[in-house]
C-alpha cells in the first residue's frame, strides 16, 4: 500500500505549489536502498527481501524515473548464467511495463568474501583480475540496459593496518585498472562515463580515495579523464566533517560532477543513510540551490539523475520502506521550492549585494593589468585605509543567512 502525502499532511496552511514527483525530476533509486532488508552488524533482517519487479512498479508509481542497482542486487553472487538471465529479463519487462529507465549501474566489488581485501586494490592478483572480469562483464550490461554512468565504489578498497598496504601501489593498481575500463568501453563504443564514488571509511578502517578531492586529483593522472568524474555523496563527506555543497560547488566548477548519491547524516559517525534532508537540513538547502540553481553568481547547474542512496531504517515495515522512499523526493522538491522563493526574494538580493557576493565575480586585477600595475596603484595598498575594517565594514553574512534559513522554514 503506497502512501499519498495530501495536502494536510503539509507544514503549514500554506498552499505550497505541487509537490508530486513526475519523471521530468529525474529521481532515481539504487535496488539496495529500497531493498534493503534490515540487516547490521548486530541484527539480522527486519523486512523480507524485495524483488526487482516490486521495486520498480513501487517507485514507478511514486513519481522516480530511475532504478539503479549493483550486479550482485538483482542477481546473487555466483548464479549461473540462467539464473541471471532470468533475473535480467524480469528487470527489462518490468521497465517496459512501467517506463522506469537505468540511467546507472554499479559492481558490488564489497559483500563476497573473496573481496575481503578489496577488489581492483586487493594485495592478492588473483582477486584483482577477477575483480575486472566481474566489472567488465558488468559493464556489457550497464550497455545493454542503456545505462549512462557507471558507479564506482571502493568499498573495501583499502586497510584497517598501516603496514598491510602500499598505498601508492594501491593508487597505481586502481589507476590500471581505470585505464583497462577506459578502453574496453572505448573500444566497445558504449556511451558510458565512470563515477568514483569517494567514502573515507566502511567498512574499511580506511578507504583509498577518501573525499571529493583526493578523487579529482587522482582522476587527473588517469589516461582518460574526460571519461572519468565523481558521485559524491551527501553522508560520506560529511562522515569526514566536511561541507558537501561546497564540495559539489568544486566537482561542478571542474565539470566532474557525473552522478550524485543524496541522502542524511548525522555529523561524523557511522554512514547513517538516512532520508535526504534528515541530517544537516541547511546544507541540504544550499545543495539543491546550488545544483537547481547554479552558484549565488551563475554557473554550472546539475542536469544528472537525482540518486537517492539512503537506506530505510531497520525500524520500518514494508509499508514505511515507501513512505521513506517518497519523503526523499518530497524534501528534494520542497527544499528545491523553498530555494526558488529565496532567490526571487528582494531582500534576499540586497542582503546578497550588501554581503558583496556578487563581488567575488569580479576579476581582482583590471582587463590586461599587470602586476607592475598592481604595484604602481598606491589606492591598493599606499592609500588603503585598512583601519576602516575594525568596528567596521561588517560582510552581514549572518542576516543573509537568516534569510536563508526564515525560506528555509516557509517563515518567508
Ligand atoms: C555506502 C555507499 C554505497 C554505494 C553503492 C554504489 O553507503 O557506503 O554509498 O551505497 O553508493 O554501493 O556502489
Ligand atoms: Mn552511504
Ligand atoms: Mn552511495
Amino acid at each position: 500500500m503506497l502512501l499519498n502525502w495530501t495536502s494536510d499532511m503539509t507544514l503549514s496552511n500554506r498552499p505550497l505549489s505541487d509537490l508530486t514527483p513526475t519523471r521530468d525530476d529525474k529521481f532515481s533509486f539504487g535496488l539496495w536502498t529500497v531493498g534493503y532488508n534490515g540487516s547490521d552488524p548486530f541484527g539480522g533482517p527486519t523486512r523480507p527481501k524485495l524483488d526487482v519487479v516490486d521495486a520498480v512498479t513501487n517507485l514507478a508509481e511514486l513519481g522516480a524515473y530511475g532504478l539503479t542497482f549493483h550486479d550482485d542486487d538483482l542477481f546473487d553472487f555466483g548464479s549461473t548464467d540462467a539464473a541471471r538471465q532470468s533475473q535480467i529479463d524480469r528487470l527489462k519487462q518490468s521497465l517496459a511495463d512501467t517506463g522506469l529507465v537505468v540511467p546507472m549501474v554499479t559492481t558490488n566489488l564489497f559483500s563476497a568474501p573473496v573481496f575481503k581485501d578489496g577488489g581492483f586494490t586487493s594485495n592478492d592478483r588473483a582477486v584483482r583480475r577477477f575483480a575486472l572480469r566481474k566489472v567488465l562483464r558488468n559493464i556489457d550490461l550497464a550497455a545493454e540496459l542503456g545505462a549512462k554512468t557507471f558507479v564506482m565504489w571502493g568499498g573495501r578498497e583499502g586497510a584497517e593496518y598501516d603496514s598491510a598496504k602500499d598505498i601508492r601501489s594501491a593508487l597505481e593498481r586502481y589507476r590500471e585498472a581505470v585505464n583497462l575500463l577506459g578502453d574496453y568501453v572505448t573500444d566497445k563504443g558504449y556511451d558510458i562515463r565512470f563515477a568514483i564514488e569517494p567514502k573515507p571509511n566502511e567498512p574499511r578502517g580506511d578507504i583509498l580515495l577518501p573525499t571529493v578531492g583526493h578523487a579529482m586529483a587522482f582522476i587527473e593522472t588517469l589516461e582518460r579523464p574526460e571519461m572519468v568524474g565523481v558521485n559524491p555523496e551527501v553522508g560520506h563527506e560529511q562522515m569526514a566533517g566536511l561541507n558537501f555543497a561546497a564540495g559539489i560547488a568544486q566537482a561542478l566548477y571542474q565539470g566532474k560532477l557525473f552522478h550524485i548519491d543524496l541522502n542524511g547524516q548525522r555529523g561524523i559517525k557511522y554512514d547513517q543513510d538516512l532520508v535526504f534532508g534528515h541530517g544537516d537540513l541547511q546544507n541540504a538547502f544550499a545543495l539543491v540551490d546550488l545544483l537547481e540553481n547554479g552558484g549565488p553568481n551563475g554557473g554550472q547547474t546539475y542536469t544528472g539523475p537525482r540518486h537517492f542512496d539512503y537506506k530505510p531504517s531497520r525500524t520500518e515495515d514494508v509499508a514505511g520502506v515507501w513512505t521513506s522512499a517518497a519523503a526523499n523526493m518530497r524534501t528534494y522538491l520542497l527544499l528545491k521550492e523553498r530555494a526558488a522563493a529565496f532567490r526571487a526574494d528582494p531582500e534576499v538580493q540586497a542582503a546578497l549585494a550588501a554581503s558583496k557576493v556578487p563581488d567575488l565575480s569580479n576579476n581582482t586585477l583590471a582587463a590586461g593589468e599587470t602586476y607592475d600595475d598592481l604595484l604602481a596603484d598606491r589606492s591598493s595598498y599606499e592609500d588603503f585605509d585598512t583601519d576602516a575594517y575594525f568596528g567596521g565594514k561588517g560582510f552581514g553574512f549572518v542576516h543573509l543567512q537568516q534569510l536563508a534559513l526564515e525560506h528555509l522554514l516557509g517563515a518567508r
